[in-house]
C-alpha cells in the first residue's frame, strides 16, 4: 500500500505496517474534546455561520452502541441467503455476493484485488463478497469510526483473518491518505456523513458556496440541505484515482425501466431530507451532485437503481403486491415493505 507524503499518511503508514493480527487504531479526532467512551451517544447538530446547521453523526458512531437492525439497511436485510427478505429474490443470495457479482459485471473486481471498505457495519457485505468471490481478493482494508463495529467485522470475517486489516478512523479525514488499493466500497454510509442543513441559497456558508460554485451544483430557491460529507468523500475518491462503488438512500431515485410502477408517489428530483433514526439522523443523498463532482474530476461515473444489482423475481407478482398493497400474507408484507424502501436506493460507480 503506497501513501502520499503527508502527516496523516505517515501515521497511517506506520499503523498499516504494524503486525498483521493487531487491531489497528487511527483516530485523529480522539484527541479532541468530546464524550469519553460510553458517556455521550447522540448525533449532533451545530449551527454554522449564515444560519445553516451542521448535522454530524461522528460522536454517535464513535461512542454509541450501534444497532443496524433498527436502521433497516439493505445489506442487513440480505445478510445471508436464508434471510426472510430473500423471498423477493430470483434465487437465494447474500447482499455481499450480489455486490460481488455486480462488481465483476462492471469490470471493477479484478484478480488479486486489494479492497477497502469504508463503514462495513456488521461485516456482512464483505463476508458475502469473500464467500462468493474470495479467489479474486488478496487484501481487505476495513475502515470504520466505530470500534465496536470494527470488532464485530473482524469476528464475522474470521475465516479470512489473514487478509483483513482493520483501521479505526474518520473517513472525512482519512480517505485522502489511502492509496495502493484497487477499489473502495462505501455501502449505505454517505447518509451518515456531515450534512449542512437549512442552507439559505442567497446566503450560503463558505463551504457550501465553494462546492456549489466549483461543481456548478443545481440548488433550489428555498432553504435546502447539502451533503457536504458525501461531496468531499467523492472529491477525495476522485483525487486518489482509485475506482469506487458507493450506494445510499437517494433523494433523486432512478427507477428500473421494467419496474416503472415503483415510481408511484415518488419525487425523483428532490433535495436531501432528514431520516430520523435511533439517537441520530441520516440524510438522503442527491446523487446527481455526486455525479457532477466525479465528472468534473475527469472520472467516469455510472449510476443506477440499487435494484440493478439485486436480481428480484420476474413475473407480475411483485407488481401486483406493490400496486394493490396486497399484504394478506407475511411474505407479501415483507415484499411490499422492501420494495417501498429499496426503490429509493442508488449506486454510483466511479472509475
Ligand atoms: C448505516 S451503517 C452501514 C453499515 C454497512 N455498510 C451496511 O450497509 O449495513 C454506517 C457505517 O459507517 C460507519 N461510519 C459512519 N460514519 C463514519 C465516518 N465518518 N468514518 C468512518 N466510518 C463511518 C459506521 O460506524 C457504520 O459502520
Amino acid at each position: 500500500m503506497q501513501l502520499p507524503y503527508n502527516k496523516s499518511a505517515i501515521l497511517l503508514k506506520l499503523i498499516l505496517y504494524t503486525g498483521k493480527d493487531f487491531m489497528y487504531r487511527f483516530d485523529p479526532m480522539a484527541i479532541h474534546d468530546g464524550p469519553k467512551s460510553g458517556e455521550g451517544s447522540g448525533a449532533s447538530s451545530r449551527s454554522t455561520d449564515c444560519a445553516a446547521g451542521l448535522s454530524t453523526t461522528a460522536d454517535y458512531h464513535r461512542f454509541a452502541p450501534i444497532d443496524l437492525m433498527s436502521e433497516f439497511t439493505i445489506c442487513e436485510s440480505f445478510s445471508d441467503p436464508a434471510s426472510p427478505y430473500g423471498v423477493i429474490l430470483e434465487k437465494p443470495s447474500s447482499y455481499g455476493a450480489m455486490v460481488g457479482d455486480f462488481l465483476v459485471r462492471m469490470g471493477l473486481l479484478k484478480d488479486r484485488s486489494a479492497l477497502c471498505e469504508v463503514g462495513g457495519g456488521y461485516g456482512s457485505l464483505m463476508h458475502g463478497l469473500l464467500a462468493g468471490h474470495g479467489n479474486r481478493v488478496e487484501r481487505v482494508y476495513m475502515i470504520d469510526l466505530s470500534l465496536s463495529l470494527l470488532k464485530r467485522q473482524r469476528d464475522r470475517l474470521s475465516p479470512w483473518k489473514s487478509r483483513i486489516t482493520s483501521i479505526r478512523g474518520d473517513i472525512h479525514e482519512l480517505l485522502g491518505a489511502v492509496a495502493g488499493i484497487d477499489l473502495f466500497i462505501v455501502n449505505e454510509v454517505m447518509g451518515d456523513l456531515d450534512t449542512l442543513t437549512g442552507v439559505d441559497p442567497s446566503h450560503m456558508p463558505p463551504e457550501a458556496e465553494e462546492l456549489v460554485r466549483a461543481y456548478a451544483l443545481d440548488i433550489p430557491e428555498e432553504p435546502f440541505n447539502l451533503n457536504i460529507g458525501a461531496l468531499r468523500l467523492v472529491e477525495a475518491v476522485c483525487r486518489t484515482g482509485i475506482p469506487a462503488l458507493l450506494t445510499e438512500h437517494s433523494c433523486d431515485p432512478v427507477i428500473p425501466d421494467d419496474m416503472a410502477y415503483l415510481a408511484r408517489d415518488l419525487d425523483l428530483d428532490a433535495y436531501p431530507r432528514e431520516i430520523k433514526l435511533l439517537r441520530h439522523s441520516e440524510y438522503t443523498i442527491r446523487f446527481s451532485h455526486l455525479v457532477r463532482v466525479a465528472r468534473a474530476h475527469g472520472r467516469t461515473a455510472r449510476t443506477g437503481a440499487l435494484l440493478d444489482l439485486i436480481p428480484v423475481r420476474k413475473g407480475r407478482s411483485l407488481e401486483t403486491i406493490f400496486r394493490l398493497r396486497a399484504c394478506d400474507t407475511q411474505d407479501h408484507e415483507i415484499i411490499y415493505e422492501l420494495l417501498d424502501h429499496i426503490r429509493e436506493y442508488r449506486w454510483l460507480a466511479i472509475s
